[in-house]
């Protein structure tokens, strides 16, 4: 399939950045369709951890990274991105493009998410505190500054001079907080076009040409479906569309074109920040489980909540991303445990439940119905083949399998390039 999408199926940090790299070999362009630098993807190569927020991953590779017209960027993240990437040696200029049509995340961004996280109190979402929320604000009320805006000084000048005049108003009467300087905004933002200037331009060209070519296109989705703002868990979730379907969107492709779509869960579960979480197990057992697996946010550091894979989660976004596979990560993580609880289903105030819930209401009030799986109980890292991996942790993903919905095409036992089985 010439256009293939992968995708997170649970809360996030499913091993994206892993499962982008290996596809990535066989790719011609790798391209980021939402989100910012609130994603975090990791990759190992030997004893070097690289991990990008802004910048496909595909870069990791050479292959030629775009910047989506869906993505919220922070310029200030994405030259420490690409300063930081070019001095361990990858080359990121020229090979970057970036749409004209992505919002960009200010300086007031940052400010009134740091302000209204503090406001929400016990109602705080957790967020990353990067300005993604606030900047895809401005873009639904229509005030956003693009990409494109910064092409001209003048067409810059006058449309920060009415959003920063409106943000100055609440920063100072309702949050009683600094308020921020238009003449520096506006000079960094200059500084910015001098340097990314030349990378700017419409990227949804690029992709369809690509395309036209017969060449291989990788669309990597950041965080995961249940973080997704119309479909995840409301309102702990991000401000915009993990799904695959926003690919066409975030890209400005038709929908026809998007080919195979891979998910990503990991073997088990795990979501950083507030909202429900059917299956977190006990924090004895998290904290186990924490270290070995690198269980820390890769854009924040903060702990994760972990949990029991969860088949409710995982076979809705098989289902809302029409995934034609799966790509199962972290199985090496589970080799300690004699038996694995594995949740096939819940029960609402006393009833079996068949979907899983749209409202965190009733997703609270839900008991996960567990089954347990027999644990491998041994190394498997250097496993490199479906039929060598133990009788046991082969049961475990056939199991997966079964109640997920979609075949199983990867699963990863390690953090190394290589470390992977191909079904
Ligand atoms: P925001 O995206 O910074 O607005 O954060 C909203 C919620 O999404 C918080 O619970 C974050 O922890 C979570 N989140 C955002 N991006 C990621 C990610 O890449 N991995 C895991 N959680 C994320």
């Amino acid at each position: 399939m010439p256009a293939t999408v992968v995708v997170g199926s649970q809360w996030g940090d499913e091993g994206k950045g892993r499962v982008v790299d290996l596809l990535a070999a066989d790719a011609d362009l790798v391209v980021r369709y939402q989100g910012g630098n609130n994603a975090g993807h990791t990759v190992w190569i030997g004893e070097q951890k690289f991990a990008v927020h802004l910048i496909p991953t595909g870069i990791l590779r050479g292959k030629l990274g775009l910047l989506g017209a869906g993505m919220v960027l922070d310029l200030e993240t994405l030259i420490e991105e690409e300063a930081e990437l070019s001095s361990r040696g990858i080359q990121v200029a020229g090979n970057i493009r970036i749409s004209e049509n992505a919002h960009l995340i200010l300086q007031y961004h940052k400010l009134i998410e740091a302000e209204e996280e503090e406001r929400r109190g016990k109602r705080a979402i957790g967020t990353t505190r990067r300005g993604i929320g606030p900047a895809y604000e401005d873009k639904a009320a229509r005030r956003g500054i693009r990409m494109g805006d910064l092409r001209d000084g003048d067409t810059l000048a006058d449309k920060l001079d009415a959003v920063v005049s409106y943000k100055n108003l609440l920063l100072k009467n309702v949050y009683k907080s600094p308020t921020v300087d238009p003449d520096r905004i506006y000079n960094d933002l200059r500084v910015m076009w001098d340097h990314f200037g030349e990378a700017v331009c419409d990227t949804s060209l690029i992709v369809r040409d690509a395309l036209e070519r017969g060449q291989k296109v990788l669309f990597e989705g950041a965080h995961g479906t249940m973080l997704d703002i119309d479909w995840g868990t409301y309102p702990y979730v991000t401000s915009s569309n993990p799904l695959a379907g926003e690919v066409s969107a975030g890209i400005g492709l038709s929908p026809k074109l998007i080919g195979r779509v891979v998910g990503t869960a990991k073997a088990y579960t795990t979501r950083v920040g507030a909202g429900p979480f059917p299956t977190e197990m006990e924090e004895e057992i998290a904290a186990s489980m924490r270290d070995p697996g690198g269980e820390f946010g890769s854009t924040t550091g903060r702990a994760r909540r972990i949990g029991w894979f969860d088949a409710m989660v995982v076979r809705k976004s098989a289902r809302l991303n029409g995934m034609d596979s799966l790509a199962i990560t972290h199985l090496d993580e589970l080799g300690q445990f004699e038996e694995i609880p594995v949740c096939v289903g819940y029960r609402c105030d006393g009833e079996a439940v068949s979907e899983f819930p749209n409202q965190i209401e009733e997703l609270a009030r839900c008991e996960p119905v567990y089954e347990k799986v027999a644990g491998w109980r041994t190394d498997i890292s250097e496993v490199t083949r479906f039929a060598d991996l133990p009788e046991k942790a082969q049961g475990y993903v056939r199991r997966i399998e079964e109640l997920v919905g979609a075949p199983v095409s990867h699963v990863l036992v390690g953090r190394q390039r290589g470390q992977d089985i191909v079904l």
